[in-house]
């Protein structure tokens, strides 16, 4: 979406439709811009009471003689409770009700002079209305011939911002990086495979000369002995990859933060098969994979003053007579033998191998790990958070602030020393699955086996990162969680 300042409103030219957001107050509703001579046109539809200024609701108007044939009154909601997220929430709103009307341009009004500051007020409604203007519908054929989706294309925003250019720019490149990862996520498992992401990334890189792209093919994966990684490969036809994205906007400096993505292109559960119900959703089990691409393709877009390294195991969890077997052992990366409990806990075995090669070879200052990782997580928090386990109070506050501020939320769960024990194998080092309580804890008390002191982070994204409905700004299915939480992270970093 293109989006362009505007100094006045008298200035504006011709578009498929204005929004004007209204305040709710005790009284009743109340401009949230001053309107000039456009008041008298919207007076007598405001008389009516179809249109309460409720966060997000909608009206759309028809006039005469104007330069927008429609206004689109939205409702803002309490001027008090005014924040970056109910912009958001209600200028997504109003993209939602315009992509219905297939309407391409139109001109924005928002509130300039509120309790926010005008760079958050803008952020909002800039953020709220690019997250929504997305469409999953390359999987389409004849469908999209009856009804071809439009998106919104043109923004004219009445403004008086100086930065106004600067921050549009950086939020459509933030959003691109999330959009990136919602079509990775939401693209075919046969088309997006492990060695589909190598040519993401290698792509990613050509495009940016600061990233560069290390990818090991099964070979050289076999030569690191990398055995989990290769383990959960075995049941697939498709070669596993592990790829390191490199960026260096600090090169002064030492501090390095590495980016874990878990990359499972799809996940039948292995010999431990999914059930019916439960498998249809798992070409998602790369959305923490899709994140970290995503964010590197922002940061290096935006040139951030920050060291970050990418690292993605990938493979699909397949079933075959080759496929790796509940109660066999496997050795990684680091040593340790692993007893499969059940060779539905993949994410956690490939994520091992990579966590143990970053904290050996890549000298990360920190590690963030994101993972569609455990089903628990979704019965602990649903939707409206994603997991945080961490060994390091400094980090997870941190993660705490950029979530609260992206309102990509993120909530810590325990990882008490005491679910060790529920890892116990008699036979082997450790065990991939602990018994039926705290499963998103005794998934990342595993993964800490393999981080060392290393101030680490572990994100289960396995609800928030794969929706089964559309929520507010987010689309069905891919949502891109983890590009502006750890664009937010990083630039605090800055
Ligand atoms: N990829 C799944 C987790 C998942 C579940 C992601 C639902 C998205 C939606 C993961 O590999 C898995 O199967 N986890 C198991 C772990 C168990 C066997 C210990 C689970 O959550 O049941
Ligand atoms: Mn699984
Ligand atoms: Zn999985």
């Amino acid at each position: 979406m293109e989006f362009v300042p505007i100094t006045s409103l008298e200035r504006r030219k011709k578009a498929e439709a204005l929004v004007i957001p209204y305040w709710k107050t005790k009284k009743g509703i109340e401009a949230a811009v001053p309107l000039g001579a456009l008041s008298q046109l919207v007076e007598l539809p405001l008389k009516t009471d179809d249109f309460t200024a409720k966060e997000g609701e909608l009206l759309f108007i028809y006039v005469q003689r104007q330069e927008e044939p429609r206004f689109v009154l939205l409702g803002l909601g309490d001027k008090e409770k005014l924040t970056t997220e109910r912009l958001r929430r209600a200028y997504a709103s109003f993209v939602k009700g315009c992509m219905v009307k297939k309407i391409k341009e139109v001109n924005v009004l928002y509130p300039e002079n509120s309790s926010l500051s005008p760079e958050l007020s803008l952020r909002g409604v800039l953020e709220g209305m690019l997250l929504a203007n997305y469409r999953f519908d390359f999987l389409k054929r004849d469908a999209l011939k009856e009804c071809p989706s439009v998106i919104l294309e043109k923004a004219s925003f009445i403004t008086t911002y100086k930065d106004f250019a600067s921050l549009a720019k950086e939020t459509s490149t933030i959003c691109d990086g999330v959009y990136l990862a919602r079509n990775l996520v939401n693209g075919n498992a046969d088309d997006v495979t492990p060695q589909f992401l190598v040519k993401q990334a290698e792509l990613m890189a050509k495009k940016n000369s600061r990233l560069k792209v290390t990818a090991f093919n099964k070979k050289r994966i076999e030569k690191e002995k990398m055995g989990l990684l290769l383990a959960v490969n075995r049941g697939s036809v498709r070669e596993p990859a592990f790829i390191i994205i490199e960026y260096k906007g600090n090169p002064k400096s030492s501090d390095r933060t590495v980016i874990v993505g878990k990359g499972v292109t799809y996940d039948t559960g292995g010999l431990n098969l999914k059930p019916t119900g439960s498998m249809e959703t798992m070409k998602c089990d790369m959305a923490g994979a899709a994140a970290c691409l995503g964010t590197m393709q922002a940061v290096a877009a935006l040139g951030l003053k920050v060291n970050v390294t990418a690292v993605i195991p990938s493979t699909e969890n397949a079933i075959s007579d080759t496929s790796y077997k509940p109660g066999d052992v496997y050795v990684g990366y680091a040593g340790k033998s692993v007893e499969i409990g059940n060779t539905d806990a993949e994410g956690r075995l490939i994520l091992a191998d990579a966590l143990a090669y970053a904290c050996k070879n890549l000298k990360p200052t920190r590690i963030i790990d994101l993972a569609t990782l455990t089903g628990s997580i979704g019965i602990a928090l649903g939707d409206e958070a994603t997991g945080l386990m961490s060994n390091d109070d400094i980090l997870a506050d941190s993660l705490i602030r950029a979530g609260s501020e992206t309102f990509e939320r993120v909530w810590r769960l325990p990882i008490f020393e005491e679910y060790r024990e529920l890892l116990r194998s008699q036979i082997a080092d450790i065990s991939n699955i602990g018994g039926r309580g705290a499963g998103a804890s005794t998934g990342a008390v595993f993964l800490q086996e393999f981080v060392g002191k290393t101030p680490w982070a572990h994100l289960d994204i396995a609800s928030t990162g794969n929706l089964k409905e559309a929520l507010r700004y987010h689309p069905k299915s891919g949502t891109g969680i983890g590009v502006r939480l750890l664009v937010e992270l990083l630039q605090h970093l800055e």
